[in-house]
Parts: C-alpha cells; structure tokens; sequence
C-alpha cells in the first residue's frame, strides 16, 4: 500500500487512470476479514481532505459510519454541488445520485461509486428511447410544448437531460410540491417522471387535483395504453414506475399496526402508493422522516414505511420512543445495500496506491442539459 507521503504525491497532475466499468472480483476484501474497520479508517485517513465520503440514509451502518455528510438524495446533490474543495466524492448511494454529483461537481472532481451494480429498478423503469416515443405522441397532439417535464432525481442523467432540454425541472421527495407548482406556472400539463407514486401523491394530495386528472402513461404499450382524448383530458401525465421496495407497504400494514399499537404515528416515504400515504399521518422524504422522529416528544410511537437500514438506526438514536418498521417482512433496498464495507475499502485503497477506480462520469452532451434541470431544481422557491 502507498504511504502517506506518496499520497500526499496524489494531485491534480498526477497520473489516475480512469477504470470505469472495471471489475473488483478478486480484489476486494473478504467480508469476513477483521481488519477491514481498520483499513478503512487507515485509508481515510489518508485520503484527508481530498476525499469527501456522502451517504444516504439507505446506507449500512457499516459504511454509514465513513460518511461525512448524511441525507437524502436533495441534501446530498446540495452538498456535492457545495463543495469545490475535495478531489475525489465516494458516493455510499446508488448509480443516479453519483451522476447527478457529478453533473453538479466541477471537471476536477471525480465521484466514486464503490460498486457499479448499485444502480436502482425505478431509475431503470424510463429509457431515454421510450421518454423520446412519448414526448412523439405529445408533440402529434399538439400538447408538446404544454407540457412540462418534472423528472424525479430517481433517474438516469439522459432522462435528467430531456428534461432540462425541453423546459423542466428535476425534483426529489423533499422537493415534489414546489417543482409541480413551478411546473404549473410554465405550461398547462406536467409530465411527471418516473415514479407514478410521487406524482401522484403530490398531484392529488399536494396541489389537490382529483385522481382522474391524472393519466398514467405505460412505456410498453402503445400510445402509452391510452386514448389521444384521455392524453389530451390529463393534468399530469404519470409515468408507469414504481419502487417495488416502497410499493410493499399497503394499508393492511397500516390498520395492522394501529390495532397493535393503539395511538401510534403513521410517518411513509412519498413513494408509498397514494392509499398507503393518504392513510399515514406523515410523509415525507429520508431527512424529513429523521427529523420528524427524532423531534417528536419522547414515549410517542411511530411506525415507518422506508427502508429498513434507516429505520433501525432511527429505533437505535430514539431510546425513548417506541420506532418500529412498518411491514413485518424485510424490506431492505437490495441496490442500496451494494454498498458494503469491503466495496468502499477497496474503492479508497485502490485511490491511496493511485488507482482511481468505478468513476462516475458523464458524457457533456447529456451532462450539459441535466445541469440546466438539476440548477432549476435547486433554484427553487
Ligand atoms: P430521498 O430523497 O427521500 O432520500 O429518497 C431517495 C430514494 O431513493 C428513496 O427510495
Ligand atoms: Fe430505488 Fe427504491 Fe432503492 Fe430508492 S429504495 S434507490 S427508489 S429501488
């Protein structure tokens, strides 16, 4: 391994080869190897102030602990596009959050993502092709240039880009409302992508549109599986994704648990279908469901639909209240948790001996679009 004073070599002249896409197999550290806190926090170290290590709150303890900035996915792009100091972001995320860092980071900034199948189902629900068959139909009917697309950060930088190219705004859970509301005073339809669930809540629950003003539109039927007259009839135009970790929790869950703990709280992610979160108490994004528990007065209940990293570690800061998982059945985000220890050891181990490995990096064609989508996001009121 490099010392300290090789390191300290690392700058922006030195010679990083880029190997996105390389493979880690065989060189990571076994899961079960006992030094692997300690390397670690040896190679952290070492990286200093170079590195910056985000994590969202989906992240494993084990890697939680690295991190130097914890959110959700809007603190996180906040964060990233803040900092002009470290050379070198770990992203303890998933694939589009390490995009959007990028995007928003300078071109002397490189963003790691410790394993490149950390990538999420709902992101992979909306091609670019099938985004560009859609707006087809919406400019055959005349409705094109109406319509404005809200894109969620859940997507890939290509999706980010459509929408920055055609006049709209990427939003993320915390931000749904403000970006529908500004999408609202630009055009009269808002094309909201790629999870149905959050457009719709924030639709009917936010903006207080009726449930038939909105369409939801299926990429892998034709006209999207409806009529020109119902296209045209929509508000909002929901594309058909989902989070299959969030789309588990369902109103049994909900009566179950308010039979069982009589008085307690109901406080969901917006991905939750629409019956699920108009029957909690709270929804809200990952930082908004801490603050709220961690607020609350002590010896109050809350039952919490997200992921269930978050949830055992919201249990574990809150002693003094009872915090319980919403499901009775695991539900941990499988891509989130990509992200282990050995992945981030190798990943920091491999910068300090010069090898900069799993960098995230997009193209500036698409780059430049997503940037004008991203910037209006966090521009918003
Ligand atoms: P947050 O923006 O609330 O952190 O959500 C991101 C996410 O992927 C939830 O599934
Ligand atoms: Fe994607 Fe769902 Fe995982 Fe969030 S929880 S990263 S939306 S699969």
């Amino acid at each position: 391994m490099t010392s300290l004073s090789d390191l300290l070599l690392l700058g922006k002249g030195a010679d990083l080869s880029s190997e996105r896409g390389v493979s880690c197999t065989g060189e990571l550290p076994e899961a079960s190897d006992p030094t692997l806190v300690a390397r670690a926090t040896t190679a952290r170290a070492a990286l200093g102030s170079k590195a910056m290590v985000l994590g969202h709150h989906y992240q494993r303890d084990e890697v939680i602990q690295y991190a130097d900035i914890t959110g959700d996915s809007f603190k996180l792009a906040q964060a990233a596009a803040d900092n002009s100091e470290a050379e070198f972001i770990f992203f303890c995320g998933v694939h589009f959050m390490a995009e959007s860092a990028d995007i928003l980071t300078s071109p002397a900034q490189k963003v790691i993502l410790p394993d490149l199948a950390a990538g999420c189902s709902m992101a992979d629900m909306a091609t670019a092709n099938q985004v560009a068959e859609a707006w087809k139909v919406f400019e055959r009917l005349g409705i094109a240039k109406k319509s404005i697309p809200v894109t969620y950060m859940n997507s890939s930088a290509a999706i980010k880009s459509f929408t920055g190219e055609n006049g709209g705004t990427v939003c993320t859970s915390s931000n749904a409302e403000r970006a529908m509301r500004w999408a609202f005073e630009k055009g009269e339809k808002v094309f909201f992508l790629p999870d149905q669930h959050l457009g719709r809540n924030t639709a009917v629950l936010k903006l207080g549109l009726r449930l038939s003003d909105c369409a939801v539109w299926n990429p892998w039927k034709s006209n999207g599986g409806l009529s020109d007259d119902e296209i045209l009839a929509a508000k909002v135009i929901l594309w058909r994704g989902h989070c299959s970790v969030h789309g588990r929790f369902s109103t049994d869950n909900i009566a179950e648990v308010r039979e069982r703990v009589p008085g307690i709280n109901v406080i969901v992610h917006p991905e939750c279908q629409h019956d699920v979160v108009k029957n909690s108490d709270v929804v809200g994004s990952t930082e908004m469901i801490i603050k709220t528990v961690s607020a609350a007065p002590s010896g109050s209940s809350w039952a919490v639909g997200t992921e269930l990293n978050l949830v055992k570690r919201l249990a574990a800061a809150n002693p003094d209240k009872k915090v319980i998982f919403l499901d009775k059945t695991i539900c941990y985000c499988s891509t989130m948790n990509r992200i282990d220890l050995p992945h981030l050891v190798w990943a920091m181990e491999s910068l300090v001996e010069g090898r900069l490995v799993n960098q995230i990096k997009v193209d500036e064609r698409t780059a430049h679009h997503a940037r004008v989508a991203l910037e209006r996001m966090l521009a918003l009121p």
